[in-house]
């Protein structure tokens, strides 16, 4: 077991390339089960998120090749899902990363059954699976779960039905887009996400000769083909991991440049960042983010779906606001129960108070270092964060969690003069 070790108080100077999106990879790789040619994925970012689909992937019947050297902006993967194998998604893959529901569609529609386990709980909430299975439904599945496990007919295909999600939820509307690609007539997707990850499932979908209209908005049309066919996609920057490192900038002070980071992927954390004193230029190669203010503003944030604050990025900016001047409330409005890293600020020195889905934040003139641990990814990266502004050396725990999406994370820190390094734990 491993931890991360940081000795806070260093300014960040440098770069910083910025990895493909984990997010975005996940489910072009789960749409490669809908074509028995190549699909070939390249900036594909190395995490343990993207290993763990290729597992799954490998247990469906799809081969692997990885392509093009070592650096992330050029990794590509190429995979061929010729013949499915098997369309048992099982127990063992699943609870380890919950978008392995994402094959659900993908082998319902091209095969007509699949058999995935039930994803569970998570430290960030119940996270139901209902959406994904009643949009299935609506398009002829036959669904029932039983000892832990979705078990999925289409007998005769799946039928384009009129689906209207109850709420925005990402993976529901990827599972659904995945599934009607291939089926019989049109299918349309009221109040579906149109997170940029989704976006860029419609662009690689439509190069598979999908046929989609509506990219971007909340209605999504499809009409459904007999086949697809196989196609080169490049996957999108990261502005999860941007927004971490722009706010990083924050914490620690300085200037760093984010290789391809994209301004239009952010422009409500860049908002927010600008409104606490940072400043954010759009370069040739990315963005630049400068903080040269010893204490930053306070600005009270509220997560929602895109183009709003994002989730994934509510534990890092409450980091932020723990070392602001003056109050500031966070409220999360997406998950239920994700202020995990609440606890751990607080033993950091932090003080912040929660009710219901609202964090009060009175920002405190520095935090301290502690041995801290959190229950996952982004919570994790919160709590670095902290470390990184810290007065001494803070200890992030579980280093696993952060593995799971943040490619060579301590690196790319550390080529920016942070003191941060892996330890070794006994
Ligand atoms: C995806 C992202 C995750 C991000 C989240 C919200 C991936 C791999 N993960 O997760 O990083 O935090 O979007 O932007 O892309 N819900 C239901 N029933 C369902 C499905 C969802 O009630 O069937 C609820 C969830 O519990 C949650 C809300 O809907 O409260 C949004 O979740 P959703 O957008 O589905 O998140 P994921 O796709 O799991």
């Amino acid at each position: 077991m491993y931890k991360v070790s940081i000795q806070g108080g260093r300014r960040l100077k440098g770069a910083i390339q910025i990895s493909g999106a984990k997010n975005a990879a996940l489910p072009l790789m789960a749409a490669s089960l809908l074509t028995e040619s190549d699909i070939k994925l390249s900036n594909i970012p190395e995490v343990v998120d993207i290993a763990t689909m290729q597992s799954l992937l490998t247990i469906h019947g799809a081969s692997f090749e990885l392509m093009n050297g070592k650096t992330s902006k050029k990794r590509t993967l190429l995979i061929r899902a010729k013949k499915i194998v098997n369309t048992v998604a099982p127990y063992d893959l699943v609870r380890k990363m919950r978008a392995s529901i994402l094959v659900l569609g993908p082998l319902l529609t091209r095969c007509g059954h699949a058999k995935v386990s039930l994803p569970g709980g998570c430290a960030i909430g119940a996270r139901p699976v209902d959406m994904h299975l009643n949009a299935l439904k609506s398009l002829g599945a036959e669904i029932e779960v039983e000892e832990g496990y979705i078990h999925a007919v289409a007998k005769d295909g799946l039928k384009g039905a009129k689906i209207n999600f109850p709420s925005v939820s990402v993976g529901a509307t990827e599972n659904a887009l995945l599934a009607a690609t291939l089926a019989r007539g049109e299918t349309v997707l009221h109040n579906a996400a149109s997170e940029p990850e989704i976006v860029d499932l419609i662009n690689c979908l439509k190069k598979m000769g999908a046929k989609i209209e509506g990219k971007g908005t909340r209605t999504l049309h499809i009409q459904g083909v007999d086949c697809l066919c196989g196609t080169e996609h490049k996957i999108i920057p990261d502005r999860i991991e941007a927004g971490t490192y722009a706010i990083a900038v924050g914490i620690a002070g300085g200037e760093i440049e984010l290789l391809d980071a994209r301004k239009d992927l952010l422009e409500e954390v860049l908002s927010v960042l600008c409104l606490a004193g940072l400043e954010i230029n759009e370069t040739e190669k990315g963005l630049r983010v400068i903080c040269k203010k010893n204490r930053i503003k306070s600005v009270d944030v509220s997560t929602g779906v895109f183009p709003a604050f994002p989730t994934d990025l509510q534990a890092q900016i409450m980091s932020l606001m723990c070392i602001s001047r003056g109050k500031s409330l966070i409220t999360e409005k997406i998950f239920e129960g994700r202020f995990m890293h609440v606890p751990e600020l607080c033993r950091m020195g932090a003080k912040i108070r929660i009710s219901g889905q609202n964090a009060y934040v009175t920002g405190a003139e520095k935090l301290y270092g502690a041995s801290v641990m959190a229950t996952d990814l982004r919570a994790s990266v919160a709590l670095v964060l902290a470390g990184l502004g810290a007065e001494g050396k803070t200890e992030v725990n579980r280093v696993y969690h952060l593995d799971r999406g943040y490619e060579n994370l301590e690196k790319k820190l550390k080529n920016c003069g942070a003191a941060i390094e892996r330890v070794l734990v006994h």
